[in-house]
């Protein structure tokens, strides 16, 4: 049995409240134990009765003298604290220092290292520059600030500021405790201030590009985008400030605190990434683009015959990961993954040298494709290489970002990741 989390929940007066009771319980499943302060404007939006008997807890409140002193018990008491939702006011107040309410002077108590925020707010509030400097203050000071999802708000608009669906809160909280356990796991890294993915804006290409030849033929890569999605959810969990897919037609769901750009074809992926990457820290090309094209696409169905020979003219797709190499800034980290079918580790080196990437995944086909889980081998560019034995894709995924961590930060002169 894991050993027990104590987790603390610090609720504000978001819509997004209600949805606490389940992050509670969720939370309970998993053998934390769990205590709940609200602010004063979270009591009319979430029932303190049910909150109390689902953690078995009492709920903490201001201005209770019962409490005294709750800001230090709670802090010595406490190994992770997630405000949920996280308003732009009591951001503002946590950027500031400023300690109003037991919710926030607990931000004065707690270890920062300890502390995540899960914003929700409505999309202009979210896009305000005062709510973004408070962001980032968040994060250089080692806060872990979960992206927004996107979608319908309660104010009636559609947009980026949801809270993050708390399936992904309550993952990102239990990678802490698990990192306790393994040492080269994401976790340990989210515990150690600066070596989290903590204020990084993350690019992830992801799935298989379709090339048609007709108006229902394509010529496609079999990939499922499982890895794609496990990057993007791993990075999500380990606290990235904005996760970007450009995904092609893959069957795996992305994650919702994800920001998805559809594409189809290489070129509409190529054109999506150059436009992104500039505003990454980080990107890995995880799709599995097809190298060419049909040079000719019929406007209308192609016919079948049986006594010709179709010969099919393809073009050469450009190779997006070289293109996005040889722009590449000195503060970017730039991955590629390298899949082959049998142990060709030499052809990953010289593909990580041709396409000036950073680091390079290689993996085999016949454990790779489409399935669950991977085993892989972490190519370096200075000469590093680690192998890595079959794992769970997600767990692959937050491997690969915490090595990726551990050599930005000893590589990249501007990297602070
Ligand atoms: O196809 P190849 O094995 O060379 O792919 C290695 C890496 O290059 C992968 O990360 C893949 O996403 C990327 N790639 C690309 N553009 C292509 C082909 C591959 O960016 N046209």
């Amino acid at each position: 049995m894991d050993a027990v989390r104590r987790v603390l929940i610090g609720v504000c007066g978001g819509i997004g409240a209600y949805k606490i009771p389940f992050l509670v319980r969720m939370l309970r499943k998993k053998n934390c134990e769990v205590k709940l302060v609200l602010t004063p404007s979270a009591r009319t939006l979430v029932g303190q009765e049910a909150l109390a008997a689902l953690s078995g807890n009492p709920v903490y409140l201001d201005g209770e003298s019962r409490y005294d002193m709750d800001h230090i018990r709670l802090s010595e008491w406490t190994d992770s604290f997630i405000i949920a939702p996280a308003t732009a006011n009591t951001i503002a107040k946590i950027a500031a220092g400023i300690g109003d309410n037991l919710l926030t002077t607990l931000c004065l108590s707690i270890p920062e290292e300890k502390i995540t925020v899960a914003p929700a707010m409505n999309t202009v509030m979210w896009e305000n520059k005062a709510t973004k400097a408070n962001i980032a203050a968040l994060g250089s000071r080692g806060i872990s600030v979960l992206p927004v999802g996107t979608g319908p708000l309660a104010c009636g608009t559609s947009g980026p500021g949801r809270m993050l669906e708390i399936e992904e809160i309550a993952k990102h909280l239990l990678s802490h405790s698990e990192g306790k356990k393994n040492g080269w796991q994401t976790g340990l890294r989210c515990d150690k201030q600066g070596v989290s993915l903590t204020g990084k804006r993350v690019l992830i290409s992801s799935g298989p590009t379709e090339e048609p030849l007709d108006p229902v033929r394509v010529i496609t890569n079999r990939s499922s985008g499982k890895m794609g999605a496990a990057l993007a959810e791993a990075a999500i969990i380990m606290g990235a400030a904005r996760v970007t897919v450009v995904s092609g037609p893959a069957s795996e769901p992305l994650p919702r605190g994800a920001e998805v750009i559809p594409v189809r074809t290489a070129l509409e992926m190529q054109k999506a990434l150059v436009e992104k990457f500039p505003s990454a820290d980080l990107c890995i090309m995880a799709a599995a683009v097809s190298d060419y094209r049909p040079l000719n696409i019929s406007e209308s169905k192609l016919h079948r015959s049986e006594e010709e020979i179709f010969t099919l003219e393809l073009a050469p797709n450009p190779d997006i990961l070289a293109g996005l190499g040889a722009s590449k800034s000195p503060c970017q980290f730039l991955a590629g993954f390298s899949l082959e079918s049998g142990d060709e580790i030499s052809r990953a080196e010289e593909k990580m040298k041709k396409k000036r990437c950073d680091m390079m995944v290689f993996n085999r086909a016949d454990t790779a494709l489409g399935g669950d889980s991977t085993a892989f081998t972490l190519l370096f560019k200075d000469g590093g290489k680690e192998s890595f034995p079959v794992m769970g894709k997600l767990e692959a995924a937050q491997v690969i970002l915490a090595k990726i961590i551990d050599n930005f930060h000893r590589a990249a002169p501007c990297g602070d990741i």
